[in-house]
């Protein structure tokens, strides 16, 4: 097979996202995604009900995926899948259809670790130019928040990371708090916009070196709601833009504050943020204008391949595929599988 033919299937069910994508080479000939909206109703994702969502949708959301790219089933070279991290139940789906799909088409399979997808959607093919090893990443989603030396493709130095919540529960824990739906990142997003950032100050944790800590910001945050609303039960009602902005303003500052030391301690200069958080309006404002005045070149993977998807899995596997880096069928689903 000449190598500007490739075809990946990429499986994707870490969480509480059933996708599926196949791509040509590096470019992304489809891309399905279902996500879950059963967890809407509980305010996060329920570990043994995104299992069975898996297993009701991997098939037709594979499926789609192979209708949409326009490939015959037959020209597919490789299976990727997500073999961690991730919650066991919803990894266990993914692993053994990739398994046994890659025995019905006789091709090889590949286990691809999430935390180093996320990295490199950045070389799904697009309009930007991709970054140079090496560069740092920073991953901000739901599950996740660490930072990471990107030494090669699949050469990953993880050189901090949080000890408690991720950056994307620290927006949905306070969105809970003020009574906004789940996810409550992309709504705080756009209250924000209506805000003041600077209406309300709320305690930064300290943590050494490049580790991140929210769990100690959700409870002040938590406490401020619970002590203004005693005093005025219309308070969230009456503010609730300005606590929307400032507690954005406050979780944004946290992670803008831990890449500024990155780049002074590795002196590297090319940073990519990827994941759910990446999508936030004022991260983005705010790390693009720090990029100009200080001659960093900062990359975003586009918002679909930023979230939780496959087309990041099928260009992982594309890129070890190329390295004839593949896996055996006794390799099993790791929920803490480390980058
Ligand atoms: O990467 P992702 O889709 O799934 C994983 O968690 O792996 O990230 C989802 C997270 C959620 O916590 C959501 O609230 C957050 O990303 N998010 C945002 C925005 N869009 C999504 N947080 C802040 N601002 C946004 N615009
Ligand atoms: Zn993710």
């Amino acid at each position: 097979m000449k190598e500007h033919s490739i075809y990946t299937l990429g499986i994707e069910t870490s969480c509480d996202d059933t996708a599926a994508s196949i791509l040509l080479n590096n470019k992304v000939l489809s891309n399905v995604i279902s996500s879950q909206d059963i967890h809407r109703l509980y305010g996060g994702v329920v570990p043994e009900l995104a299992s069975r969502e898996h297993q009701k949708l991997i098939t037709p959301i594979v499926n789609e995926a192979i209708i949409k790219s326009g490939i015959n089933k037959n020209q597919i070279n490789s299976v990727a899948f997500t073999r961690g991290p991730g919650l066991l139940g919803s990894l266990l789906v993914g692993t053994s259809f990739a398994k046994s799909l890659s025995i019905g088409l006789d091709v090889p399979l590949i286990e691809i670790n999430h935390m180093q997808a996320h990295i490199l959607s950045i070389f799904i093919e697009s309009d930007q130019k991709p970054p140079n090893f090496p560069f740092l990443a920073l991953t901000v989603s739901g599950g996740h928040t660490q930072l990471v030396i990107v030494k090669d493709y699949f050469q990953m130095e993880e050189i901090g990371r949080t000890l408690d919540d991720a950056a994307g529960e620290a927006f949905d824990k306070s969105g809970k708090v003020i009574g906004l739906d789940y996810p409550s990142g992309p709504i705080i997003d756009k209250l924000s916009k209506k805000g003041d950032p600077h209406a309300f100050k709320f305690t930064k944790p300290k943590v050494e070196g490049l580790n991140f800590s929210f769990s100690g910001l959700k409870t002040g945050f938590m406490n401020f709601i619970k002590k203004e609303s005693l005093a005025n039960e219309d308070f969230i009602k009456n503010r609730l833009n300005d606590i929307c902005a400032s507690i954005q303003n406050t979780i944004i500052d946290i992670l803008i504050e831990k890449i500024v030391s990155a780049v002074e301690i590795t002196q590297i200069k090319d940073i990519v943020i990827c994941g759910g958080v990446s999508a936030n309006s004022m991260l983005r404002k705010k790390i693009i204008s720090l990029g100009r005045d200080n001659k960093w070149k900062v990359y975003f993977p586009e918002i679909h391949y930023s979230t939780d998807n496959a087309a990041m899995i099928a260009v992982a596997g594309y890129l070890k595929y190329k390295e004839s880096i593949t896996s055996d069928l006794s390799c099993s689903a790791n929920a803490r599988y480390k980058i």
